[in-house]
């Protein structure tokens, strides 16, 4: 164990926030509005909002009990609950899956850096449709840009790590949570203002249930389990820095409810002005290439008449792409930094150092995947896209089912009503249910979307 003094979050809502913050990122702004779009508008969200209540609330709550109880790193966790079995791989699996995933996440957050200077700039002025694919290939495939981006948006991650739990990351998100709530809906204020906004609206929200089957449940699961940050750790890894008084069904309730307000939210930033603009989306119109071709285009058009109100929905946009991200980055690093302190005793800024190197080292390779290293292939797929794919489809499920297992059935029940129950101060009705999901529910579904998406077992 590290020597140096563990922090607890200061306040309740800075911990609801850096929570939040983690959940809030990338997932909700480029993956769930084109999904509900293309799934059923209003049906899709409905069925996104049960997973998320039935799957995300009780994972989510469980990785606070985890956290709070053993007040440590996520692998230290298991090893403090379960001393002397295998449960501590869980623990570390969602370690590697942090690592992995903030490696590669930490190239796209480069890329809305780069996109927020250049709206500063006022680059895409005057451009056409034709001309934002070439923008953004150029940009990518260029090794040195994106490269210097993803280090500084590293090095920023990094020193807010440093800071620590409340003068860094708490601090941080009572920040910068607010100023993206604020952001977005001056940014939905503007775009459902649109003429012709309705139609996106439409498109947003309209109900087709005929468009619900097997595989549309399941991407709403994945996407809710990448979206609320579940099943490496991360949340209980924040969790270890919860205060004893804080009500941790509450907090489970409050994330889930803000993370899928931002996601909603960002469809009607979206919709409204890709209706506006005239444009038609299709299957290609999903995460990056959403962001960085079909938005800079569709504000160019459909703010174009004001040329001031193109400018600042731009600059607008892409910084709440920056924040998100960022709240994200540093959830991901405190993972990997916890466990190098409190597991190998290194000092804080050492642990942090080391998470920075190493990442930063893969993000290289992620990064040069879209360019110089772009003829490499593993297993049919780029250096970064395997990333992606290994860690949101595979280690993501595979650590959600064991946490679910391991509260609903491994640890001591009197553990789990003391932490919801805050050693019986709080009067909680949900216990049983939570337990009962935790034990059938979530391993039997999570066991269903791994082995669909596997292709071990095609249930869809
Ligand atoms: N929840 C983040 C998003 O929606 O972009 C991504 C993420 C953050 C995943 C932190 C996992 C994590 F530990």
């Amino acid at each position: 164990m590290s020597k140096e003094i563990r922090e607890n979050f200061g306040s309740k809502i800075g911990a609801v926030l850096a929570a939040a913050g983690s959940a809030v990122g990338l997932g909700n702004i480029w993956r769930f509005p084109i999904e509900t779009g293309q799934n059923g508008g209003a049906a899709f969200i409905i069925v996104y909002i049960l997973c998320v209540a039935i799957l995300g609330l009780p994972i989510m709550i469980s990785e606070f009990i985890i956290g709070r109880h053993t007040h440590t790193n996520t692998a230290g966790a298991y090893r403090k609950l379960a001393p002397g079995t295998q449960w501590k791989w869980v623990g570390r699996l969602g370690v590697l899956s942090g690592f992995i995933i903030l490696s590669y996440y930490s190239v796209v957050a480069g890329w809305t850096a780069e996109y927020t200077k250049l709206s500063i700039y006022n680059s895409f002025d005057g451009k056409t449709a034709t001309d934002f694919p070439a923008i953004f290939t150029n940009f990518v495939s260029n090794p040195w840009k994106p490269l210097i981006w993803m280090l500084l948006f590293m090095i920023v991650t990094h020193i807010i790590v440093i800071r620590g739990v409340k003068g860094g990351i708490e601090k941080f998100s009572k920040i910068m949570m607010p100023a993206l709530f604020i952001i977005m809906m001056v940014l939905a204020i503007c775009s459902i203002s649109l003429p012709g906004a309705s139609q996106g609206l439409e498109f947003l929200l309209k109900p087709d249930f005929s468009k619900i089957n097997g595989s549309t449940i399941l991407s709403a699961m994945g996407q809710a389990f990448f979206s609320l940050s579940l099943g490496l750790g991360c949340l209980c890894t924040y969790a270890s820095y919860f205060r004893s008084d804080t009500n941790i069904g509450k907090t489970a309730l409050n994330v889930s409810i803000i993370d899928t307000f931002v996601a909603i939210m960002s469809g009607f930033i979206i919709f409204p002005a890709v209706f506006n603009a005239g444009y038609t989306l299709n299957s290609n119109d999903i995460g990056p290439s959403l962001l960085f071709i079909t938005l800079p285009n569709v504000f160019q058009q459909a703010f174009g008449n004001i040329p001031l109100l193109s400018y600042i929905v731009s600059i607008l946009f892409y910084l709440l792409l920056v924040v998100a991200a960022l709240t994200s980055t540093i959830s991901m690093h405190e993972v990997v930094t916890a466990y190098l302190s409190e597991e190998f005793n290194l000092s804080r800024h050492k642990a942090a150092l080391m998470v920075t190197a190493a990442c930063s080292t893969i993000g290289i390779f992620c990064s040069l995947s879209f360019g110089p290293l772009n003829g490499i292939q593993l297993f049919g797929m780029s250096i970064f896209d395997l990333f992606d794919y290994i860690s949101s489809n595979i280690f993501l499920p595979v650590g959600g089912m064991f946490i679910a297992i391991f509260t609903g059935w491994y640890l001591d029940k009197q553990i789990v009503k003391n932490e919801i129950s805050n050693n019986g101060t709080l009067r909680i009705h949900y216990l049983k249910l939570v337990i009962f999901v935790l034990r059938y529910i979530a391993p039997i579904a999570i066991a269903i979307i791994l082995l669909n998406q596997l292709g071990i077992f095609k249930f869809f």
